[in-house]
């Protein structure tokens, strides 16, 4: 049993509570929703419940397959026990199908299928709105070690080749998805979480949108999209 502490940070999606013992934290999910930077926020109703649910599933899937993650346990409806991470400032970007900005940047027609993945980092710095990298960059301003790069894109691409078949099996296609890392006593572990706010999934069968892009899109039906997935994620 842990007890919860001080608040540590609020982002736009989670709060981060410190605990009792110095190396776990708590991530409370929240139902509020930014897209383009926060300059588009919103709330959708019940995310947090929803998102928590989704991302524990996930990592014990990813956990069982050897991938090492900062889950602990869910501790309740909205929270979740995680080890405590010195987060890496480089989003990792995975890419199976083309879609988001990397249509507009090669103006390819978005659900243009990708030969192989492709791997993007960015800079995760709100005040610059996250601006893409590459691993020179990493190196240049002493982001991670190479061989901590080297650990994330060996875990990221490991991840989506897990997440990429589970999806499948249950109807959904993983068009892309970000993952965020960080140091624990000297392991990289796969931090943040893995829910429709920072993946793309697209029905199989109708290519309809079942993540964020319904709300930064303002396609309406955004609850029933997370519990379509929520749902899909827990069969
Ligand atoms: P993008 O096509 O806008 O670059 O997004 C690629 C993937 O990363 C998509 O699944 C959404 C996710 N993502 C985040 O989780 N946070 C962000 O700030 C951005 C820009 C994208
Ligand atoms: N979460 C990011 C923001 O608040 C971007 C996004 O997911 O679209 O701006």
């Amino acid at each position: 049993m842990v007890t919860k502490g001080n608040k540590l940070y609020e982002g736009k999606a989670k709060i981060i509570y410190e605990t009792d013992n110095p190396d776990l934290l708590i991530q409370y999910f929240k139902d509020e929703a930014t897209a383009f930077n926060a300059q588009k926020k919103g709330v959708i109703k019940e995310k947090g419940v929803m998102n928590n649910a989704i991302s524990t599933r996930l990592f014990k899937l990813l956990e069982d397959e050897g991938i090492k993650t900062h889950f602990v346990e869910k501790l309740s409806e909205r929270e979740m026990l995680v080890k405590r991470l010195e987060i890496i400032p480089v989003e990792v970007v995975v890419r199976n199908i083309v879609a988001g900005s990397l249509a507009k940047r090669m103006g390819l027609e978005e659900g243009t299928p990708l030969k192989e993945a492709v791997v993007e980092f960015y800079y995760k710095s709100d005040e610059l709105g996250d601006p893409m990298i590459n691993n020179y960059h990493i190196r240049a301003f002493g982001l991670a070690k190479d061989e901590e790069l080297e650990a994330m894109v060996e875990s990221a691409l490991k991840v989506n080749d897990i997440l990429k078949k589970f999806f499948d099996e249950r109807g959904i296609l993983l068009v892309d998805f970000k993952l965020e890392y960080g140091r624990h006593h000297g392991e990289i572990l796969l931090g943040d979480e893995i829910t429709p706010d920072g993946c793309r999934l697209w029905d199989k069968q109708t290519l309809e949108k079942l993540d964020k892009d319904r709300f930064r899109r303002d396609l309406g039906k955004i609850e029933e999209a997370y519990e379509e997935v929520l749902r899909k994620v827990l069969s």
